[in-house]
């Protein structure tokens, strides 16, 4: 009677685990109806960042960049790339052709204690990698001028494509002093205490315009870039006439890039949980970034963390509640899309992480498809909810199909132009699923006979290399092209 007793509460404690699943799935559900609504308010929002200063939570900034790399620029250019994980440094050499670039890259973690500390230390330490970095490749001491590319991952208001304040930082990083200060302003000086007698002007970009840069200078007809890796966000290709809140904004090429900041988009029609609502109360910036939250790499993680403490506290399918599962981002994302993609028949991988990262030993197998299953719950919906937001770019700029229908009746007859899109970041590279999730959102959202004329590129170190190209094609040794 009392092994009886045991497994019938072991089954209850069973339904309870199932229950928080169905939960989770429920308040997840990113049906096509629902996509379409995401697309709708992208779209809007847009339009509203684009009339006014502060019209919505979507910054829309002006970059300053009117013209994108074509392929035809020459000459030796050096590059710094600030904002992920990692910092990196690169050269590229451009002969005056497309070809593929073969950068030398440089690439280091960022110091935990500088993405907290004083400007100066985070400022030096670039400062210092760019010094030894060109040392090796050039001669420090070369009296020539050149145009630098930066790129600085996070909000800026610019006021040129060389000078911008920090609006405020975004993914853990939280430097107080540098509010309000002009961000390529601070490199020079570190750049000029430093002694680096090249004399550098830097021309600053967010990571994204420098993908959409790398994107059009191997494909044309890119016109706009995301970024999906430790952060989210998007930039693209816009009419100056539709900048409203820029009113006389006058340009060579009609157009400038937008960086949209589209981390911190926002609307009722987001499938929220309540671990986005704990995860976000108790991130360092609550209140801020609420799509970003539920895409990208440094919360994907996070999420699970939370659902399997819940179920850990509900129930014994995980046995005793290990003290790991109340320490923020121990489930660091890649390790999540290395259980999600798992295909031993055991998931040998999964108790593995289970049992190195969170200190959860010896689960039952049935325990451990739980997993996987969350973590394909919450990188379904990233996914999707990315995907959503791509389309409500392209309906903006009318490349969604909407509009083009040529007088005939079927959706064959829709006219399309070609249009290409330059996506960059770890978790549409490296994770397989989060990847096959967005393509087949994208389809189901478009349509087929749309979703063919749209082409995802996948540049790699565009947020480098494209500041590379964006500093050669802005610098008097080139010509600028024009779009
Ligand atoms: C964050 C930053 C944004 C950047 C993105 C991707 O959302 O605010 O500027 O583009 O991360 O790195």
């Amino acid at each position: 009677a009392l092994v009886v007793g045991r497994r019938v509460r072991s089954r209850r404690k069973w339904k309870r685990v199932v229950g928080v699943l169905k939960e989770l799935e429920e308040s997840c559900e990113t049906t096509v109806g629902r996509l379409k609504q995401v697309v709708d308010a992208m779209a809007v929002e847009m339009h509203a960042g684009l009339a006014s200063e502060g019209g919505s939570k979507l910054k829309m900034l002006l970059t300053f960049v009117d013209s994108l790399p074509s392929g035809s620029e020459k000459g030796i250019f050096y590059a710094l790339d600030l904002g992920g994980t990692n910092f990196r440094v690169l050269r590229v050499e451009l002969g005056g052709q497309r070809s593929d670039l073969d950068p030398d890259v440089e690439q280091q973690p960022i110091p935990e204690q500088l993405m907290t500390g004083r400007s100066e230390d985070l400022f030096d330490f670039i400062a210092s990698s760019l010094y030894q970095f060109v040392e090796k490749n050039d001669s420090v001491q070369s009296p020539i001028t050149k145009l630098l590319g930066f790129t600085f991952s996070f909000p800026v208001k610019q006021t040129s494509v060389s000078s911008g304040v920090l609006i405020k930082w975004t993914k853990g990083f939280a430097i107080r002093d540098m509010a309000e200060k002009e961000v390529a302003g601070a490199l020079q000086q570190a750049l000029t205490r430093k002694g680096l007698n090249m004399r550098v002007s830097v021309l600053q970009v967010n990571d994204t315009v420098g993908t959409l840069a790398l994107g059009h200078y191997h494909d044309a007809d890119t016109v706009a870039a995301v970024i999906i890796g430790t952060g989210t966000n998007a930039c693209y290709w816009e009419r100056t006439d539709a900048i409203i809140k820029c009113q006389g904004l006058l340009t060579t090429s009609g157009g400038m890039v937008v960086n949209m900041e589209w981390g911190n988009f926002w609307s009722s029609h987001l499938p929220r949980t309540s671990y986005d609502v704990k995860l976000d109360a108790e991130s360092p910036n609550p209140n801020d970034q609420g799509f970003e939250k539920m895409i990208s790499g440094m919360y994907l993680g996070d999420i699970v963390r939370r659902v399997i403490l819940r179920m850990s506290e509900e129930s014994d399918v995980f046995g005793p509640v290990s003290s790991r599962l109340y320490v923020p981002f121990t489930l660091r994302t890649p390790l999540m899309a290395a259980m999600h993609e798992d295909d031993s028949p055991e998931l040998t991988q999964v108790a593995r992480i289970l049992k190195d990262f969170l200190d959860i030993p010896d689960i039952p197998l049935k325990a451990r498809k739980l997993v996987v299953k969350i973590c394909d719950v919450v990188t379904r919906r990233a996914a999707r909810l990315a995907a959503a937001g791509i389309v409500g770019i392209l309906k903006k700029i009318g490349r969604d199909g909407s509009g083009g229908i040529t007088g005939g009746r079927s959706r064959s007859d829709i006219k399309m132009r070609r249009t290409a899109v330059a996506v960059e970041g770890s978790l549409y590279t490296q994770y397989t699923m989060f990847r096959e999730y967005l393509h087949e959102a994208l389809n189901e959202i478009l349509g087929e006979d749309i979703a063919r004329h749209v082409v995802i590129i996948v540049t790699e170190d565009g947020s480098g290399t494209g500041a590379a190209l964006l500093a050669a094609s802005h610098s008097s040794e080139n010509v600028n092209n024009i779009q």
